[in-house]
């Protein structure tokens, strides 16, 4: 007879998990990085943020370099402290900033001038070789999006996305949604890409992916054998998957008025969230595993049928309204949008994926701008019991487990289920059990942008799009935005809903089933 041995049940020392390092799996290859777009907004508020705090925790390639491109006339020090400016870090931060600032450099650049970039590929290659470091190069892209296929084009024509055999180091490019504008549009931009870079060398950013709890996603569910027998249509009733916002569009009505709420968040963040959260378990934790099966699962999306529109999207736009005594103006009256816009900032989405596992369970995607708070989260609700043997003491019947994966603003994993509350007669109440991850975790975080630009530069395309993932999910959006702009479907309304409240009432009763609490006592 086999005898099995017992395991000792795991305390923090005797796990079995595997020593983390934390900012670095293993030493990083010395790069420089060229940020283009380096006065923007996105390169002040989240790129030198993350670089200081990497090279804080001396996780910087060593030696490297941070190259900054743009229209703006900068020197090389007017550049640092413009940053330092834009990057809004405390007086108390920047203890160490001299000693960062002196990796920071500034290349003028006219976008679409090819003698530009001449000069960019000496200055690149005399720093690179000043500093040894041996050819590496990223290439961020944090410009406007329609300058993508300018300057990736212009950096294979300077032969600055070359690499030859790895005698001259290595090229990569990192690309920032939105990727396309539609079906079509993304097929083109990766076109012109693969023009001038291969695919190994494309990292198509979506920094959802790279937060502490998306990763941990498919780690709750591959590692733990809890719940994945139970994780089917056979148990699981709906999901839902929330990315409210409380913000409205700021500043970025230029953009937001041609994407909508369905470009900025659903085609990207939601549907990287939804596949993590259907995907079927990859035969190892490798990048192209994990991205094969994320394919699947944007195949296996059940297209909505012309005519069902009304039935599995609802559509709304915010107006004034006001949060905390604060009035906040509506979508029309922000800087820069038109006065009768009709694009949504608010939709709630109802998907089936048509396969085995899921077939005929609703995943329902919402987002929203100028909502009543922030809150990220995916609710996974499970069936009632079969049979309720407790019908007589509960009058009804027994509401089914939830297990709520929490983004934001609580990074945590909640279940709830039933039990008997105190006392002589039999009662049943539903309660929590929750794990919190600062709880547990009380080191330093890893910011998501410090976690992308680590593993670009390491090469790892685990927390990447990839090309056939971005056009199987606009080809479940394209034709849906097409009959949505297009006025094909008469019978879908733009839902107009008060800023600061919960959406458009219209929504309300699916917006219940993911966000019940919530909305209890608030604006309903
Ligand atoms: C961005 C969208 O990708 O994600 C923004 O363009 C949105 O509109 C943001 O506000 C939300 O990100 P997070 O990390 O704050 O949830």
């Amino acid at each position: 007879m086999e005898t099995r041995q017992a395991m000792p049940f795991p305390s923090p020392t005797n796990s079995g998990a595997a020593t983390c390092d934390f900012f670095a799996a293993g030493p990083l290859p010395p790069c420089t990085l060229v940020i283009f777009g380096a006065s923007g907004d996105l390169t002040g508020r989240k790129l030198v943020p993350a670089l200081y705090d990497l090279f804080r925790n001396n996780s910087l390639p060593q030696p490297g370099a941070v190259v900054g491109c743009g229209r703006t006339g900068f020197g090389h020090h007017s550049f640092r402290d413009e940053l330092r400016r834009a990057s809004h870090l405390g007086a108390d931060e920047l203890q160490r900033w001299p000693e960062f600032a002196a990796n920071l450099f500034y290349q003028p650049l006219v976008y679409d001038e090819p003698a530009s970039y001449q000069s960019l590929a000496r200055f690149l290659l005399q720093l690179d070789k000043e500093r040894g470091i041996g050819g590496n190069m990223v290439f961020y892209l944090a410009t406007p999006p329609e300058l993508y296929p300018v300057v990736a084009t212009m950096l294979g024509r300077s032969g600055l996305s070359r690499q030859e055999n790895g005698e001259k180091g290595w090229r990569r490019i990192v690309v920032e949604k939105p990727f396309g504008h539609d079906l079509d549009s993304a097929v083109l931009l990766d076109r012109t890409l693969h023009q001038s870079f291969e695919e190994s060398q494309i990292f198509r950013i979506d920094h959802y992916l790279a937060k502490e709890t998306v990763q941990n996603i498919l780690m709750f569910r591959f590692a733990n054998a809890l719940f994945e027998p139970l994780w089917s249509r056979s148990y699981i009733d709906y999901v839902g998957i929330v990315a409210a916002e409380s913000l409205g569009v700021e500043h970025r009505a230029g953009f937001y008025e041609n994407a909508g709420v369905l470009r900025d968040m659903f085609q990207n963040h939601l549907h990287q969230l939804l596949a993590l959260t259907a995907m079927e378990p990859p035969p190892q934790f490798e990048a192209q595993m994990v991205q094969d099966e994320k394919s699947k699962c944007f195949r296996s999306l059940k297209p909505l049928a012309p005519g069902t529109l009304h039935e599995n999207l609802i559509l709304g736009q915010y107006q004034a309204g006001s949060r905390d005594g604060e009035s906040l103006p509506g979508y029309r009256q922000e800087p820069g949008v038109d006065k009768d816009s009709v694009t949504p900032t608010f939709a709630m989405m109802r998907v089936f994926i048509d396969n085995w596992r899921w077939r005929g369970v609703p995943f329902y995607l919402v987002s929203g701008k100028r909502l009543a708070d922030k809150i990220t989260r995916i609710v996974v609700q499970f069936k009632q019991v079969p049979h309720s043997l407790f019908k007589h003491v509960v009058g009804g019947p027994l509401v089914g487990n939830r297990l709520v994966l929490g983004i934001h603003p609580q990074e945590k994993i909640s279940l709830t289920f039933l039990a008997k509350s105190p006392g002589a007669a039999a009662c049943l109440q539903p309660v929590t059990m929750e794990f919190q991850y600062r709880q547990q975790f009380r080191g330093p975080s890893l910011d998501a942008y410090a976690k992308v630009l680590l593993d670009c530069i390491r090469g790892d395309h685990m927390l990447f799009w990839r090309q056939d993932g971005v056009e199987l999910s606009w080809a479940f959006l394209s034709p849906i935005l097409r009959r949505c702009e297009s006025c094909t479907e008469p019978a879908l309304p733009l839902h107009p809903y008060e800023a600061g409240s919960w959406g458009p009432e219209a929504a309300h009763d699916w917006l219940r089933l993911v966000l019940d609490d919530e909305m209890t006592g608030t604006q309903l």
